[in-house]
């Protein structure tokens, strides 16, 4: 097993495949209200995929060694749900949190990425977690460029999550993605700098940190998919697939409505 490198040709289908991910996630902003469950979300999403875009859901029936068949469109992981969340038909209420995770296929190739909704108004804890979630990713992009490590990405996502009081979750992190939905190599979200597997160009993958308000300790329920924090503390996570580029990162899931980078990024 290797880490599969991608030709220019090839990063633009993965750019395809990824710009319609990131627009069902632009699609269902108008729709996360109070009221709304997330079943509806997902009866969007699975229309607009295979009947707009024309494209697969990865998700759909996905079935690793030791799960079920994954039977939705969407993650949706609510409050403390840290990710893997099944849509269901729980109505979402005011000041809820929520992510939602999107893999479509186009024409074989994976574009993989979520973002943290606020249901109405969320409280400033909600919203301080989910801004620094969405900083940590960044701060993981940053430091892309071929000759990093992938350890420099974990350090910089934990350096940046830990000191405020946030944990970052463990069991989970980013991977390679192209032709499958998961390849090498396994990018965690702490570690240490000058670490793991020097970055080339070619190389495509995801940052997808979890960060929970209270412990990093997490369980998963009997569903066999759903994963919460043991502490029943927020959690958040944001994601986006990232070609290595000679000289820095290309990131692969942009859309119309793809918030901005934050101000610490220049362009
Ligand atoms: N999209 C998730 C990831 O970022 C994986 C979801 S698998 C599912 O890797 F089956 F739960 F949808
Ligand atoms: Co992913
Ligand atoms: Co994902």
């Amino acid at each position: 097993m290797t880490i599969q490198i991608k030709t220019p040709a090839d990063i633009e289908g993965m750019r395809i495949a990824g710009r319609l991910a990131s627009e069902v996630l632009d699609l269902l902003t108008a729709h996360v209200k109070a009221g709304v469950t997330t079943q509806q979300l997902d009866d969007i999403a699975r229309h607009h995929i295979l009947e707009v875009q024309g494209a697969i859901s990865a998700t759909i029936g996905y079935q690793p060694p030791g799960y079920p068949p994954f039977p939705a469109a969407i993650c949706t992981s609510v409050n403390h749900t840290v990710c893997h969340g099944i849509p269901n038909d729980r109505p979402l209420k005011n000041g809820d949190i929520l992510n939602i995770d999107c893999t479509v296929i186009k024409d074989g190739w994976h574009g993989d990425t979520s973002r943290m909704y606020i249901v109405g108004e969320g409280s400033i804890a909600a919203k301080r977690l989910c801004q620094f979630t969405y900083e940590a990713m960044w701060k993981g992009i940053a430091k892309v460029k071929p000759g990093a490590r992938l350890g420099d990405i974990g350090h910089a996502i934990q350096s940046y999550a830990e000191p405020a009081g946030f944990s970052v979750v463990r069991e989970f992190c980013g991977h390679g993605v192209g032709k499958k939905f998961h390849e090498e190599p396994q990018v965690l979200h702490y570690g240490r700098p000058g670490t793991l597997e020097e970055l080339v160009p070619g190389m495509v993958f995801t940052i997808e940190p979890m960060i929970n308000a209270g412990r990093r300790e997490i369980k998963e329920l009997p569903d066999g998919w759903t994963i919460v924090t043991k502490d029943r503390s927020l959690s958040a996570q944001w994601e986006h697939t990232i070609a290595v580029t000679e000289t820095g990162y290309d990131i692969l899931t942009l859309s119309a409505g793809s918030p901005p980078p934050p101000a610490f990024i220049k362009a």
